[in-house]
């Protein structure tokens, strides 16, 4: 008896233990429908949201509102270059905390997917590899190459371990479902040849022998090899075949808006275009669509990939640079998560019908037997709207759209229409300001301490030479900064002198700008623009007789990130010239250069609060304005309220900046040109870069992204170096703040009851950033009101009541939904004409 209770108990162990094993041990596979998490089938919302480009502080907030926003999965890359700084020294603390990233997503209840690369291209410096691995001797990366593979393999590994160590893959109940090898690798693959060809399939064989228990993918690689999945990257994925017919259709990145570099201009892409593609996917047999990026953030310190990437990182992405989310593309793509999800079972378990409705009119079906049935009807007439019959009904769909019917009836979402409320955002200028400093004195006066650059040579020189270096390969990345200084005779019966002209000096460079100094004094400043790295300057140099000290300050500004053989792109200066002597040309390119790597400033850390705290800085009652090469620090308080802080840069030249030593990042407010920008938008058509071109003529980064979690109550200090010249009393913490949040839907709009098939009146949506509540209505009319956000005004129909029963329903709450029903509006008012409402709020 005692030894059968005995056998039960054991039992009873044994199946609890593989009870709990089975739970846990989620294997993912797939087929050609889908992804298999445990069994089932999933349709898949994936959102990029890079660890390093914002601050842990922000994470757990970022992650939220991708959550609210109807996602199910975070997505990122793993960034070598920051996790090993050095051959083996290893760093996962503050941004580049990835465990605690992951726990992050895990703990919302959502899923992710590790592109590990290591490769990343993503805008990032050199393409996220360490830049100390191009010096490895006889390495080339992204080849059959033994040591690049080496170092490769090594990486992986090391991020494999550390993720199978917490526990993170599905595999083993963790939230990892995908891992990603490589990059984009399929465009690049024929310039090397068969070292290519044998290096996609050792990545490929690399990542499966890592034995993590979910899928691996390749993006853009149309030679991985089974069972690696072939995904897809681009602005469209609906014609996108994978590789094999066993695997399922997966779109890596949908790029939502675009980035920008110094100089350029600032490209949208607008919700509605945005929807129409995710749709399209959708409707085309598609299973796993990530937004790249959902949230861009901010390229910290000097992480920004280029050359001339900005600091900033915004994407134009549904969440913005600072964690707010971006109206209405981000509520405009909600509302079409929810309308995907609606229809899940029958786009998972049925195989589309195509019909054509018209010549650029189609519908899939995905029905069965049992009664389920979805579709999905796209109008890719990018001019007109048109009305199609669909199953006996007649649907207007507008130009370049996709109405999407979980019944097979109702159309619940519309590509093209948006309904989501609208935001405007302003940047609110605080003055710096110390409560450190006495509180008699002028609260605008800051205790400012400068140190000046000396201009060239400082400290030993690191070396002379006859002719010119490579930028990279001195510096090795360890600063933007390399000074090259010679010496020039100018004889004094030299003809300019006497007629007071100039002489015209040339320099050619590789990239990526450059300050030009003679004698101390700052003549010009040179660049290359858009990504295009080499430049060429000319232009006239103040000379004296005698001895002449020409100093040159290249500099980098984010290395390359992508391309074939990317990491012999070099930089800096070959060429010199001088015109207008006496003896005609004078080339300096083999003139004795001498060189210094880095700024003295940048040796002795003046960044960084403690170990500067012995530096010779100079206290100054006004800093000096329009001085190159000045390091500022003043200690501020950090600006009131919680909104997001960017340091307003415009009246500065070029330069770094810091706050308690934390990296803000370059600075730059360089303008776009001045052409070639739209005043609004048509989202119709095929979107490209270039299409949504905004900000012609204004600096493109005039916003510094400062986290509010490195800010202490009072005392920070903010650290700048500037280059050219600015002036730094101008320099202002801007708090982002919303300036106006407003909805307006008609009462014909498609709605839904969220997660069931029953349609219901119209609503309208309200939803206040962060913690805020609705606290009063500016505007609010049921009936024929006219204008847009901030210029609502009552039309000839108007229930008088429209205010009173929305501050009923919404007032001191963080979000709120009314219905055009007849409970709550005089939906008998004015007979015969289609209604709205229009609102206008302050959140507070
Ligand atoms: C990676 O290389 C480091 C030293 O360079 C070594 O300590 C470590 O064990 C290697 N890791 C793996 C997973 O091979
Ligand atoms: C899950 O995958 C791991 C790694 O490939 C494998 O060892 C394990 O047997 C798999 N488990 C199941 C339940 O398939
Ligand atoms: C559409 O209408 C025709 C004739 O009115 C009818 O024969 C057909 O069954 C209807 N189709 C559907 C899908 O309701
Ligand atoms: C950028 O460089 C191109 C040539 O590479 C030149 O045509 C163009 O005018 C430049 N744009 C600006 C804004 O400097
Ligand atoms: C950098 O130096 C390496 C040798 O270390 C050389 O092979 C390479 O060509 C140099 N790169 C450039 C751009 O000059
Ligand atoms: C530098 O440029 C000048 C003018 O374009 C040219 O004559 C000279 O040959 C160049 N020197 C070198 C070393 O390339
Ligand atoms: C100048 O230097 C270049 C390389 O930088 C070399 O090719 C050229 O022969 C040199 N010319 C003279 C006149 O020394
Ligand atoms: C500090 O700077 C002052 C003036 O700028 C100068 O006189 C002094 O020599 C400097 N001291 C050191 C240690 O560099
Ligand atoms: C207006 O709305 C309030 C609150 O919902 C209600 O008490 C009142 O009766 C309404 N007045 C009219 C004229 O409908």
């Amino acid at each position: 008896m005692g030894s059968s209770v005995c056998t039960l108990f054991l039992l009873c162990i044994v199946w609890l233990y593989i009870l709990l094993f089975v739970e846990a041990a989620n294997n993912v596979t797939y087929d050609s429908k889908s992804l298999i998490i445990d069994g089932q089938r999933k349709l898949l919302i994936s959102a990029a949201i890079h660890y390093p480009r914002s601050v842990p502080a922000m994470w757990p907030g970022l992650v939220k509102t991708a959550k609210e926003g109807g996602v199910d999965v975070i997505e990122t890359y793993v960034f070598w270059n920051g996790h090993e700084p050095s051959p083996g020294n290893y760093y996962f603390g503050g941004r580049y905390d990835l465990p605690k990233f992951v726990k992050i997503v895990q703990d919302a209840g959502m899923l992710l997917i590790l592109r590990i690369g290591p490769f990343v291209a993503a805008e990032w410096n050199f393409g996220g590899i360490p830049v100390w691995l191009h010096y490895v001797p006889g390495t080339v990366f992204r080849t059959d190459n033994e040591p690049f593979k080496h170092y490769m393999q090594n990486f992986t590994t090391l991020i494999v371990n550390m993720m199978k160590k917490d526990k993170f893959f599905a595999s083993q109940g963790g939230p990892i479902i995908l891992a990603q090898v490589e990059n984009e690798y399929g465009y690049y693959e024929a310039a090397y040849g068969e070292g290519g060809k044998r290096y996609t399939q050792w990545a490929a064989k690399m990542a499966l022998s890592q034995n993590i228990g979910v899928p691996w993918i390749m993006c853009q690689q149309w030679d991985a090899p089974d069972p690696v999945i072939n995904t897809c990257n681009s602005f469209y994925c609906d014609d996108f075949k994978p590789s094999y017919p066993t695997m399922p259709k997966i779109w890596t990145e949908n790029w939502p808006g675009w980035f920008k570099t110094f100089g350029g201009r600032d490209p949208h892409r607008p919700a509605e275009d945005v929807a129409y593609a995710v749709a399209r996917f959708f409707q085309k047999g598609g299973s796993v669509h990530n937004y790249y990026m959902y949230h861009g953030g901010t390229n910290f310190g000097r992480t920004s990939g280029g050359p001339f990437i900005t600091t900033s990182y915004d994407y134009d992405a549904p969440v913005d640079e600072y964690g707010l989310p971006r109206f209405p593309k981000w509520g405009h793509l909600k509302e079409l998560h929810r309308a995907i999800k609606l229809c899940e079972r029958a786009l998972l378990n049925n195989k589309p019908t195509l019909v054509h409705l018209g010549p650029k009119q189609e519908a899939d079906v995905y029905d069965d037997q049992s009664g389920t049935c979805a579709a999905f009807i796209a109008n890719l007439d990018d001019k007109d709207e048109k009305t199609v019959q669909f199953r006996n009904v007649s649907y207007t769909l507008p130009a370049w759209s996709v109405s999407i019917l979980p019944d097979c009836k109702n159309v619940v979402f519309n590509t093209a229409k948006v309904k989501s409320q609208t935001s405007t955002v302003e940047m609110v200028p605080e003055l710096l300001q110390s409560s450190m400093v006495s509180p008699n004195k002028d609260l605008k006066a800051l205790n400012w301490e400068i140190y000046v650059e000396k201009v060239g040579i400082w400290g030993k020189p690191d070396f002379t030479i006859n002719g010119f270096v490579d930028h990279i390969n001195t510096t090795k990345d360890t600063t933007d900064y390399l000074w090259h200084t010679t010496s020039l005779f100018v004889d004094k019966n030299e003809e300019f002198l006497k007629k007071g002209s100039k002489p015209t000096l040339l320099i050619e460079s590789k990239g990526h700008a450059l300050h030009l100094f003679v004698n101390g004094i700052l003549q010009a400043s040179a660049s290359g623009n858009g990504t295009v790295s080499p430049f060429k300057f000319k232009g006239p140099v103040s000379l004296k007789a005698g001895k002449n000290e020409i100093a040159i300050l290249s500099m980098t500004v984010g290395l390359q990130n992508a391309g074939s053989f990317y990491e012999w792109v070099g930089a800096g200066v070959t060429n010199v010239t001088l015109k207008g002597l006496k003896h005609g040309t004078n080339d300096l390119s083999n003139a004795t250069w001498t060189y210094k790597i880095g700024l003295e400033g940048e040796h002795l850390s003046l960044y960084d609060v403690d170990a500067s705290k012995n530096a010779n800085w100079t206290k100054v009652s006004e800093p000096p304005k329009s001085q190159p090469l000045t390091w500022y620090k003043a200690v501020v308080d950090a600006p009131p309220g919680d909104e997001p802080v960017a340091l307003d840069m415009v009246h500065m030249g070029k330069g770094l900046a810091w706050l308690n030593g934390e990296q803000i990042g370059r600075y730059w407010p360089r303008k776009a040109p001045s052409d070639k920008c739209v005043k609004t938008c048509d989202y119709r058509g095929k979107f490209n870069p270039d299409k949504c071109n905004m900000g012609c003529g204004q600096p493109t980064q005039r916003w510094y992204h400062v986290p509010r979690s490195w800010f202490k109550p009072s005392g920070n200090v903010l650290v700048m170096f500037e280059e050219k010249g600015g002036d730094p009393t101008q320099i202002r913490f801007s708090r982002r703040k919303l300036s106006a949040l407003c909805a307006h839907v008609a009462e014909d709009h498609p709605s839904f009851v969220t997660n069931s098939l029953q349609k219901s009146k119209a609503n309208l949506e309200l939803k206040c950033p962060m913690d805020t509540q609705i606290s009063a209505f500016k505007f609010a009319s049921y009936g024929t009101p006219t204008g847009t956000c901030q210029s609502f005004a009552v039309g000839d129909c108007h229930d008088p009541n429209s205010t009173a029963i929305l501050e009923k329903q919404c007032l001191n709450k963080n979000e709120c939904t009314v219905e055009l029903t007849k409970e709550n509006f005089k939906t008998e008012l004015c007979p015969g004409i289609t209604k709205k409402l229009a609102v206008e709020v302050t959140c507070s």
